[in-house]
């Protein structure tokens, strides 16, 4: 058997300067040499004393290493002859491992049915990176991390502006004295203090009546929907859809696997009558009834109670999606649909992405008494509860009066940020963009001019650096007014300014180029 003598100084260079621990340097190099094949399979290693020695580092450095490679199994150890290069390496057996995919008939195993239609399902906007490459319905993209907000980014709230001081001393409070309630495993329901908030706020702001039983702690809206679509829908179900819609509902549709059936939504909301013509038996209705997503439009109170008339009759659910409710401006507050209802037919999804920001994934389903325990059990077997610091921390600053004063704070910006946004569209875009329904929420619909693709103009836009979402995307059939839905929420009014600048422009050259027609 071959045995390296005072080879290590040839294949382990150290440098104390880099960052990197210096076992990790021996690791390295000696799973560099025995993959180049310096190190050939079955070469004994010298002691890890001698290594020790030529590097001149303590032998414990050199136990750490070779502790590593051979829990790796990269070498092996006998106690009567020493240390080898082990004869399988566990890269040949991962380069085995690889699907040959060059060779031919070979096939990947394939996705379930339903993982094709979720990959296929359209996403939204905001999380989807910030240049909208022309959107082509149905052809997966893969998410990408979007880059700081431009203008006129929808779904997005000023992150800025979030009191990240109050929040990290909550934090450190918390660190500081870290309880067992933050480190087991929790209640499938979520925090029970946090639970108890949640529905104190609601009563006071949404109209919601619900005990803390009833609230359910999700990861963000978007797994509220995914959650009730599966729990409430079987493969094949009839669900009506805002048409236009939002985005992540209808994929929640998708992954439920239900046949979705589009009810146009005019200036009162969802046309309840025309769902009721086309789908009487549907098994759920998804709505925004307090602002519409993406027309901006409340639900009127006949629609309302026809709504819920309508689902007692058919059985069936309302998934009430109330993202952005907690915004309007100089207009009275709308109360939750959920509020309305006397038969536990609505189940409430809120989310805390818009009023804090999104990267907390903190949401939550208010849920009919009668399927309380159910829903809990199945909270169980999905995710089991969010994590619990996060949890802890809203709760603190929503019981300590930061919430409710943080959003105090932000309706006046976004407020002056609408109207930082109606101003420059008027000095700028007169012929050129109309905005409609702007008393509410953080973003507005902006009408182009008929015979305009608001695609193109959604491209040439983001050649500008201008975010402007067309609004053909939230359709599942043809959308008759091209439009733009542009947020106003995440950059400031000079921002906004500039942005309206570029989009006129984006909208010029997209006429001029002609690109604006079918
Ligand atoms: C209409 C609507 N519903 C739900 C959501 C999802 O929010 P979350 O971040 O809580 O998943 C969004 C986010 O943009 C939204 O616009």
């Amino acid at each position: 058997m071959t045995r390296l003598r005072r080879a290590s100084a040839v294949f382990v260079r150290l440098d104390p300067r880099s960052g990197t621990p210096l076992h990790r340097q021996i690791y390295d190099g000696v799973r560099g040499a025995i993959l180049s094949g310096t190190l050939a399979p079955g070469v004994g290693l010298p002691s890890t004393r001698g290594f020790a020695e030529d590097l001149g580092v303590s032998r414990t450095t050199v136990l750490l290493a070779f502790g590593l490679l051979r829990a790796e199994g990269y070498i092996v150890a006998t106690e009567a002859s020493g240390t080898f290069v082990a004869r399988e390496l566990p890269d040949a057996l991962l380069v085995a491992a690889r699907p040959p995919k060059a060779e031919a008939g070979y096939r990947h195993p394939s996705l379930s049915r339903r993982g094709e239609a979720i990959v296929a399902s359209p996403r939204s906007g905001p999380r989807i990176g910030s240049r909208p490459r022309p959107f082509r319905i149905g052809v997966p993209t893969a998410p990408r991390i979007a880059p700081a907000p431009r203008p006129f980014r929808i779904g997005t709230p000023a992150v800025d502006l979030f009191p990240v001081t109050t929040w990290a001393r909550i934090a450190a409070r918390h660190l500081r004295r870290i309880t067992t309630v933050m480190l087991d495993y929790g209640e499938p329901g979520g925090h029970r203090p946090l639970r108890e908030a949640i529905a104190a706020h609601v009563g006071v702001s949404r109209g919601i009546r619900c005990s803390a039983d009833q609230v359910i702690l999700v990861a963000g809206a978007q797994q509220g929907l995914d959650f009730a679509a599966r729990m409430l829908l079987d493969p094949g179900d009839a669900a009506w859809l805002e048409e236009p819609g939002y985005l992540g509902a209808r994929s929640a549709l998708v992954a439920a696997g239900a046949r979705i059936v589009p009810v146009p939504v005019d200036a009162e909301g969802l046309d309840v009558a025309a769902g009721v013509r086309r789908a009487p038996r549907a098994r759920m209705a998804y709505v925004s009834p307090s602002h519409q997503y993406p027309l901006g439009v409340a639900l009127s109170l006949e629609r309302r109670l026809a709504l819920l008339k309508w689902a007692r009759s058919a059985s069936a659910w309302i998934l009430e999606d109330d993202y952005d409710s907690e915004y309007r401006y100089g207009c009275h507050p709308l109360t939750a649909l959920h509020g309305l209802d006397p038969d536990g037919r609505v189940v409430y999804v809120g989310t805390f992405s818009k009023t804090l920001f999104p990267a907390l994934r903190l949401g939550f389903l208010i849920v009919p008494e009668d399927l309380v325990d159910r829903f809990l059990m199945a909270r169980a077997v999905a995710d089991q509860h969010p994590p619990a610091l996060e949890q802890v921390l809203l709760t603190d600053f929503i019981v300590e009066g930061h919430f409710s004063r943080h959003l105090r704070r932000m309706r006046g910006i976004y407020q002056e940020r609408l109207e930082a946004l109606l101003d420059s569209a008027r000095r700028h875009a007169a012929g050129a963009l109309t905005i409609r329904s702007a008393d509410s929420g953080l973003q507005v619909v902006a009408e182009l001019a008929p015979g305009i693709r608001d695609v193109a103009v959604s491209a040439a836009a983001a050649a500008r650096d201008v975010e402007a979402s067309p609004l053909s995307l939230y359709y599942l059939g043809e959308s008759l007014t091209p439009g733009l839905l542009l947020g106003f929420a995440s950059v400031d009014a000079e921002r906004i300014e500039r942005g309206m600048r570029q989009l006129v422009a984006a909208i010029e050259s997209t006429r001029r180029e002609g690109k604006g027609g079918p």
